[in-house]
């Protein structure tokens, strides 16, 4: 860093004053010193690949092929997911999985193929070693999913964790999602692709990578099938793809390609096979079920940074009551903390929090704290004092703590790998549960030190526990917020067991589902930012975390009113419907923008709350099968390739078909339909699929189409639960499910199922399943009669 740099990097933080600018620029110096001093050097390097294969020993689920130089343990579970590991990695130890790895399929074992290679025949895969150690996985068919080229690793000679290579090619027609949360996806073009979580100090839009959650985990959809392959490392890497092209007439198919370059870790993987449901199915199983939200938290929350004080708050929530508008949260910024420190109150502008939280709790409508995980190191800081007194704080190789720079000033960072250290902070919650908030967002948590310009981290050589293992941040990095929500979701079940926590968290890594959800981070108010939101909601749902959302509106700036009506009319359709914005950005209230957005912004609103039921099956449907709340319109046909190009509509849940208007200046847009019957919900207008279709997106509402035969749960105007059917196309049935849950507690409210059916000209709702053919106990609404 030069002179330049420094008044660079000065301005780039002008706003929070030059002493804090000084102050990340000694926070970037103290992270390269300790990086050069804690960091074995890379130097010399040897290349390995795995050579000819030497000796086989088959087992339970498969066996060891033991190759010239490395050896490869193949297990295809009882649970269907197939793992093989290189150099004798297994499944554990591992942050992403839930529980212990599943049993291995005793029916499954290695055996000779031909040309020297090995297969395992399972009943949904089978997987070819060849002897030099490429992997092959194919459908029971026998026709390719993945081909895995014989890994290359990197070892120093000086010793230490070897960096890999691990080279895949896909059918020619696939399609690659998932990696975490993308702002360019969902669909991932050709493109290098990181995996290190990083707060890119800006707000972002398409093309910024990487962002706050990124994870090893891949999901392939071609006319083959469709899978699900995880690379079960933390490390930083990256993955380059490129989607294959398929020979036009007698030309050749150029294979799709993955790339994934990782700088350590075991080079391990698991893949999961089948339709899309199957594979989130089994994905779920391996890494935990989502938590379920509880029912205000499927409402609509209204946050911003900066609200400043209690009679500020008081204002927004009257707000929303005078103009009529629905509010089941408010989340208080960091501007609530006294002096930015995490778990106080600035009791000057928020003097009787408690109060305030139970006023609105009252009135239905809770109170959401921000946790930053950074503490101020500053003695008589309590929290400071008490993870003192407990070792929490990360230390470099020398045994010094950790300092970086956040929003609090010069700040230590608790060791969430360690078990002491998640129990100690999960005690804090306390506090925050004494001032009366109900639910939790964690920031700032990949972990976040401002460095001024460059790379916001810790230091790669800080040391972490890694649950007894021991290790530095290269590893622990990417998981730093997957164990913080942990500390905090068990935290919160200790403290309040009655409940269900309610918990979402801005960086985190495979299996944060079982803590929480996530939300967009710090999007660049444009369309483009709208875009990208869709784009991670969709992603991350594929890698198995549901529940997300944007901020409306974008974080920066002002958006105008269309830009904001139209992210409000998405919003309203993603699990997470939340208003956000910036200290510095405009306002947000829906009536900020004109008469005209306040009445559609209501419309938007009064359709959520009546949709709540749905979006409450659809959140119990998420922890007990995997299937995200959104999700891409391929879903049930990944065969149909005009679907699987379609990234601008989604299905939510099965009934519904959401497609947003993202491009200004709309009043219709195509929508790419997926087979069957399919009617507006607001015209009842009847469109065929599958193919292309023009519907109406007047600036009132986007355009939201329900499946023919659907049933589903809506709140009625008594606050009562109704089934909405609609109508199944002639001589055909139709369905739907439905948790009828309160939304609080812990009770596990059975699945009703329903079907539709015509009978003389009308259509009639029974129960479905085996006790079936009985009534509903709700009222039932037909919709979609009009053009039988
Ligand atoms: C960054 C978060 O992404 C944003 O949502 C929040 O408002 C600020 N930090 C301030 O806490």
């Amino acid at each position: 860093m030069d002179g330049r740099d420094l008044v660079r990097s000065v301005k780039a933080v002008g706003s929070a004053g030059a002493a804090q600018g000084l102050r990340t620029v000694r926070a970037a110096w103290r992270r390269r010193r300790a990086d050069a001093a804690g960091l074995p050097e890379r130097g010399a390097e040897r290349a390995r690949v795995p050579g000819p294969v030497r000796e086989v020993e088959p087992g339970p689920g498969g066996g060891v092929v033991r190759f010239a130089r490395s050896e490869l343990q193949i297990t295809v579970t009882a649970s269907g997911a197939v793992f093989w590991g290189w150099d004798g990695a297994g499944p554990e130890p591992s942050y992403a999985l839930a529980d212990r790895s599943p049993e291995a399929d005793p029916r499954a074992v290695l055996e000779p193929d031909k040309d020297g290679a090995w297969r395992v025949v399972a009943e949904r895969v089978t997987v070819i070693v060849s002897r030099h150690g490429a992997v092959e996985v194919l459908t029971p068919g026998g026709v390719l999913l993945r081909r895995d080229l014989p890994p290359r690793w990197w070892e120093p000679a000086t010793g230490g964790t070897a960096r890999w290579m691990q080279r895949s090619e896909v059918p020619a027609d696939a399609r690659f999602f998932g990696l975490g949360g993308r702002a360019s996806g969902p669909r991932l073009r050709e493109g290098t692709y990181r995996l290190w979580n990083t707060d890119p100090g800006h707000t972002f839009v398409p093309g910024d990578d990487p962002l706050y959650i990124t994870m090893p985990v891949q999901m392939v959809v071609a006319d083959a099938g469709t899978h699900l392959v995880f690379h079960d490392t933390s490390w930083d890497g990256t993955v380059t793809l490129r989607e294959g092209e398929e020979g036009a007439g007698s030309g050749h198919d150029r294979a799709g390609r993955s790339e994934l370059r990782v700088d350590g870790g075991p080079l391990r993987c698991w893949m999961v096979v089948g339709t899309p449901a199957r594979v989130l199915h089994t994905w779920a199983a391996l890494t935990g079920a989502p938590a379920l939200p509880p029912a205000w938290a499927l409402g609509h929350h209204h946050a911003r940074w900066g609200f400043g004080s209690e009679q500020e708050v008081r204002r927004i929530v009257s707000g929303y009551r005078e103009h009529d508008l629905p509010l089941d949260a408010v989340h208080l910024d960091i501007d609530h903390y006294d002096a930015h420190q995490v778990f106080t109150v600035d009791k000057e502008r928020f003097p009787k929090l408690p109060v305030l939280a139970e006023e609105l709790r009252r009135g239905g409508i809770r109170l959401v704290s921000i946790v930053d995980p950074a503490v101020r190191a500053e003695p008589g800081n309590e929290v400071y004092d008490g993870g003192t007194a407990e070792d929490a704080f990360v230390r470099d190789a020398a045994g010094r703590t950790v300092e970086g720079v956040v929003w609090a000033g010069e700040s230590v960072y608790p060791d969430f790998t360690r078990a002491q250290v998640r129990e100690w902070w999960g005690g804090l919650y306390e506090e925050r549960l004494a001032q009366g908030f109900a639910g939790f967002w964690h920031d700032m948590n990949e972990p976040t030190s401002f460095t001024a310009f460059g790379e916001n981290t810790l230091p790669r050589s800080a040391r972490h526990d890694l649950d007894g293992r021991g290790g530095d941040h290269r590893e622990a990095h990417n998981v730093y917020a997957l164990c913080m929500a942990r500390a905090g979701y068990e935290g919160l079940r200790r403290l309040v067991p009655e409940e269900r926590p309610f918990l979402f968290s801005r960086s985190g890594w495979v299996g944060m589902q079982r803590y929480g959800g996530t939300w967009s981070g710090d999007v660049a108010t444009g369309w483009p930012g709208l875009r990208a939101s869709l784009s991670l909601v969709m992603g991350l749902g594929l890698c198995g975390v549901p529940y997300s959302g944007p901020d409306v509106g974008g974080f920066d700036g002002s958006p105008s009113p269309e830009l904001y009506l139209r992210w409000f009319q998405l919003g309203a359709y993603l699990p997470l419907f939340r208003t956000h914005a910036s200290l510095r950005a405009g306002r947000r209230e829906p009536w900020e923008f004109g008469g005209e957005v306040l009445a559609h912004a209501r419309v938007a609103l009064v359709g959520r709350r009546r949709l709540l039921p749905y979006f409450m099956t659809l959140a119990h449907l998420a922890r007990r099968t995997g299937a995200p709340y959104v999700r891409p319109v391929w879903w049930g046909a990944p065969e149909d390739r005009a679907l699987r190009d379609c990234e601008d509509a989604f299905l939510l849940g099965d009934s519904l078909l959401v497609a947003p208007v993202l491009d200004p200046g709309a009043d219709r847009r195509a929508v790419q339909l997926p087979r069957g019957r399919w009617y507006d919900t607001v015209t009842e207008e009847v469109y065929e699929g599958p193919g292309q279709v023009l519907v109406e997106a007047p600036l009132s509402r986007i355009p939201v189409l329900a499946r023919a035969g659907a049933v589903l749960p809506v709140r009625g105007s008594d606050g009562g639960l109704e089934l909405e059917a609609w109508a199944p196309d002639h001589g055909r049935t139709g369905g739907g499910l439905v948790v009828a849950d309160a939304g609080e507690g812990w009770d596990e409210p059975e699945v009703e199922r329903y079907v539709t059916r015509w009978k003389k000209r009308q259509v009639v709702v029974k129960r479905g399943g085996h006790d079936g053919r009985g009534e509903p106990p709700y009222p039932v609404r037909v919709r979609g009669l009009a053009r039988p």
